[in-house]
């Protein structure tokens, strides 16, 4: 695998956007913007999907409303997040390729995370539908929040290794 992820982050890296973003001196500091406006959004999002289907909170709407409601906002983050993230990665993609937090954090807990939210997504309606949330639901709702929680912190961490 590493025989042509190193050069295709090689090619990333030197490409103009990303030499752009490294030479700027504000393009960076712009582009975390956009990726943390992204993540605010699908975090925001799926910790008040979480938290509903855990029964906490206020509870004016059913778990379904608040999925339906959110639905649109979840994705248009995520869509944002991503694309803030690969901008971010593309302007020192060789060093952020070798840093195991960032490993930790994009090969493993973004796609586990992510599944694991598109599955519980799928299964709201169902769950949404009973009048109290059953106990796998509500353990599913932890287990997102959880598994986002990873993520930030394989995030965070990132730094540290660079
Ligand atoms: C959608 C789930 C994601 C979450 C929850 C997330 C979370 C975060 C957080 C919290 C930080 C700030 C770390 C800090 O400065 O303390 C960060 C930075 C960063 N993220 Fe993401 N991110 C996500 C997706 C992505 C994706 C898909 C990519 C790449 C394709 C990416 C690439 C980066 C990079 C390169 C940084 C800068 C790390 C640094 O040098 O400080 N992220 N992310």
């Amino acid at each position: 695998m590493e025989s042509f992820v190193m050069p295709l982050c090689k090619w990333l890296q030197f490409s103009w956007w990303a030499t752009d973003i490294r030479t700027s001196y504000w393009v960076y500091p712009f582009i975390q913007l956009i990726h943390f406006t992204g993540l605010s959004l699908w975090l925001g999002t799926n910790v008040a999907g979480d938290l509903r289907l855990l029964n906490i909170g206020k509870k004016p709407q059913t778990v379904a409303e608040v999925r339906d409601e959110l639905f649109v906002w979840n994705w248009i983050g995520f869509c944002v997040a991503v694309t803030g993230g690969f901008l971010l990665f593309s302007s020192r993609a060789t060093l952020y390729i070798v840093n195991p937090a960032f490993r930790v954090k994009l090969m493993m807990m973004v796609p586990l995370a992510l599944i694991f939210h598109i599955f519980v997504q799928a299964k709201t309606p169902i769950w949404g539908r009973q009048p109290v949330v059953p106990a796998f639901g509500k353990l599913a709702g932890l287990l997102e929040l959880l598994l986002w929680l990873g993520v930030v912190i394989a995030a965070v961490e990132i730094p540290s290794f660079g």
